[in-house]
């Protein structure tokens, strides 16, 4: 199959109305559509990726309108939610409704609802006129892709088409809450930060962000959040927080961190960020421009658990596993 690559994203649009497979940009990263309603073509994505089938997709929507058409919303503070993350890198659990493909959601009766920030893509989901099952446009267990060009790296000649867009800003997927009970609990850190959701709704006391890291498949978290279940967001490479090894001098390695490393000059590629938002946006494309240079050894620096610097702990602690 030959993939195109197109900029226009009513063709790309055309292609998910036709069954097809359709990769497009987001704010977080990129994501792997195909029609929701459509059980053939929601299957071919679990099959192209490589993914478990218990696993669910999230369902992208062009506004926020339209999530009543897919889901219902029971509970007061998802409207808070709405207005103050949506459209936005926040996800939401919710009830299904009976629309959405069993695929879409690995026969769960919840269903996780995405509006994403971006121009191209709201145009994208518009023109496709109904709900987009997409996952990372990445192979299971790899980065999650943050150009038009990784997404090519993984799926060239195994899906129709990608919708060209610049790099993602954000570089980090989604944050994902389960709203089915009286009170919000995170599933998955993302874009949005602990704290920012705390200044809108009164989360439910998961486990802390810290026991989250330990225990990134804790039990309770993995019954409803499948996702967790699985390794994640790893490159060929071995990846290692800095500060665990000492750091030696290493001609097979790369760093990637906010201060600058020991032996900096030894290393294969070396990025020092200049905070946490550009770490996030960096790490990923990090991971698989040091594969592409054979690098052995991902050396990581632990950011401060606060904000956006406790979601990359979560995905390099992810990524190291
Ligand atoms: O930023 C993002 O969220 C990107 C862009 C493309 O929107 N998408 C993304 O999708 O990261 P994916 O498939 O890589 O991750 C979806 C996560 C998984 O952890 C999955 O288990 C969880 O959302 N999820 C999906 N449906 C769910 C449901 N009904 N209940 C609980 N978790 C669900
Ligand atoms: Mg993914």
């Amino acid at each position: 199959m030959q993939t195109l690559i197109t900029d226009s994203a009513l063709t790309a649009a055309e292609r998910i109305r036709s069954g097809k497979l359709a990769a497009f940009p987001t704010e977080t990263v990129y994501g792997l559509g195909a029609d929701a309603l459509d059980d053939d073509a929601v299957q071919r994505v679990f099959e192209v990726k490589g993914r478990p089938f218990d696993n669910p997709l999230i369902v992208h929507l062009a506004a926020a309108a339209a999530i009543e058409s897919v889901a219902r919303v029971e509970q007061d503070f998802v409207r808070s939610l709405v207005e103050a993350f949506i459209p936005g890198p926040l996800t939401l659990v919710l009830k299904r409704t009976s629309l959405v493909s069993d695929a879409v959601t690995a026969g769960l009766d919840t269903v996780a609802v995405r509006v994403p920030d971006h121009a191209i893509a709201q145009r994208f989901l518009a023109a496709c006129g109904g709900p987009v099952a997409a996952p990372s446009a990445n192979k299971s267990g790899r980065p999650s892709p943050t150009t038009w060009e990784a997404v090519r790296e993984d799926f060239d000649g195994e899906i129709d088409c990608i919708l060209r867009g610049p790099r993602s800003t954000i570089g980090l997927e989604s944050t994902v809450v389960d709203c089915t009970s009286e009170r919000p609990v995170l599933l998955r850190e993302g874009a949005v930060t602990v704290g920012q959701l705390r200044q809108v709704v009164d989360l439910a006391a998961t486990d802390s962000v810290a026991q989250m890291e330990e225990a990134a498949v804790g039990v309770s978290r993995t019954a409803r959040s499948p996702g967790l279940r699985h390794r994640h967001y790893a490159p060929r490479a071995q990846v290692v927080f800095a500060d665990e090894l000492e750091i030696e001098p290493d001609v097979t390695a790369s760093y990637i961190g906010l201060r600058e490393p020991e032996h900096g000059s030894s290393f294969v590629l070396v990025r020092v960020c200049r905070n946490v938002e550009e770490y996030g946006y960096e790490l990923y494309q990090f991971f698989r421009d040091s594969d592409a240079l054979g690098v052995v050894k991902i050396y990581c620096e632990r950011p401060a658990r606060t904000g956006l610097g406790s979601t990359i702990i979560d995905r390099i602690a992810r990524a190291s596993r």
